[in-house]
């Protein structure tokens, strides 16, 4: 594995990698890595000739500064993740590295997308993401960029960016990968309290239950259910439910037919901020 902490020697390497015909795909992540970014990581690798992946935890895209901090890093364990799945290249800058400015003024419009949800629930926070995967987009120009459907609405952002921006690479989602019991695989989860750990599963059994009752409940009937279920155990602390269509995000009041429509959640155990989706289709 080639590993560089600077954009400009990351540059080079990319450009003679480039000249001798191979292709790249992409897996950005802020580190702490697990099995679900190491799925993305595998089917980069199988359908480039390199895999690329950026290990930077970045801070403008944090609106908690406490989540920042404790934000778990051990480069040294994701190295040999990344080393087991055959990554070619590994980016890990330092924060002056990624944003030699004074202070980042860049500011993307993403409209309606970033009205609802993570972007209402956390001001700035998707911006902070466009301006650093654009910089990474920029450094390691990938023919391909993998996400995943864990974070949905990032997803939706990133493909609006790459419109804007007009920029030359596809963008593969990639299915939620999960714990064998349920819980969606997240760097956060590292955080929880034993006993938190013991009931997180509860996210993803609710968003089931709430998908079974599809055909007798309407959108809003299913939210009010979905809130009174995170009630009764009072272990959670629910910021939203949300039924939304799967390309604009935004709420749906009634099934239609042939509109994709995803249930969306984030919710609190304890001080730990989890979030989690699922496909009603
Ligand atoms: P991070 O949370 O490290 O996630 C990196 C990538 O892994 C994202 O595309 C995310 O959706 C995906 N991922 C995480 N957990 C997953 C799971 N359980 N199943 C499937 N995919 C999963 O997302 C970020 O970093 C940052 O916002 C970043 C895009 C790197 C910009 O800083």
């Amino acid at each position: 594995m080639n590993t560089f902490n600077t954009i400009h020697d990351t540059k080079q390497f990319i450009a003679s990698a480039k000249k001798a015909g191979k292709s790249i795909g992409f897996v950005p992540t802020m580190g702490a890595l697990h099995e679900g970014h190491l799925t993305l990581m595998r089917r980069a690798k199988q359908e480039n000739d390199l895999l690329a992946v950026s290990v930077f935890v970045n801070p403008i895209q944090f609106n908690n500064p406490e989540d920042l901090e404790k934000y778990p890093r051990d480069l040294n364990k994701d190295k040999a993740l990344l080393e087991s799945v055959g990554c070619d290249i590994l980016f890990a800058p330092s924060t002056a590295e990624m944003y030699p400015e004074e202070k980042v003024t860049e500011h993307f419009n993403f409209g309606k997308l970033e009205a609802v949800m993570e972007g209402a629930f956390r001001p700035g926070h998707f911006n902070g993401v466009a301006v650093v995967v654009k910089r990474l987009f920029n450094i390691i120009t990938p023919d391909k960029a993998y996400f995943g459907e864990k974070d949905f609405q990032q997803l939706a952002i990133i493909k609006r960016l790459v419109e804007m921006e007009k920029m030359p690479l596809t963008i593969v989602p990639c299915a939620i990968v999960r714990e064998p019991d349920g819980l969606a695989m997240s760097s956060r989860n590292e955080r929880l309290k034993p006993e938190e750990r013991a009931i997180a599963p509860l996210i993803h059994q609710i968003l089931q239950e709430a998908v079974e009752l599809k055909n007798k409940k309407s959108p809003p009937e299913i939210t009010r259910w979905v809130a009174d279920r995170f009630k009764s155990n009072p272990s959670f602390s629910l910021e939203y439910f949300q039924i939304a269509d799967d390309t604009f995000l935004q709420p749906v009041k009634q099934w239609e037919k042939n509109k994709g429509a995803v249930g969306f959640v984030a919710a609190f155990l304890g001080d730990v901020r989890l979030i989690d989706n699922i496909r009603f289709y």
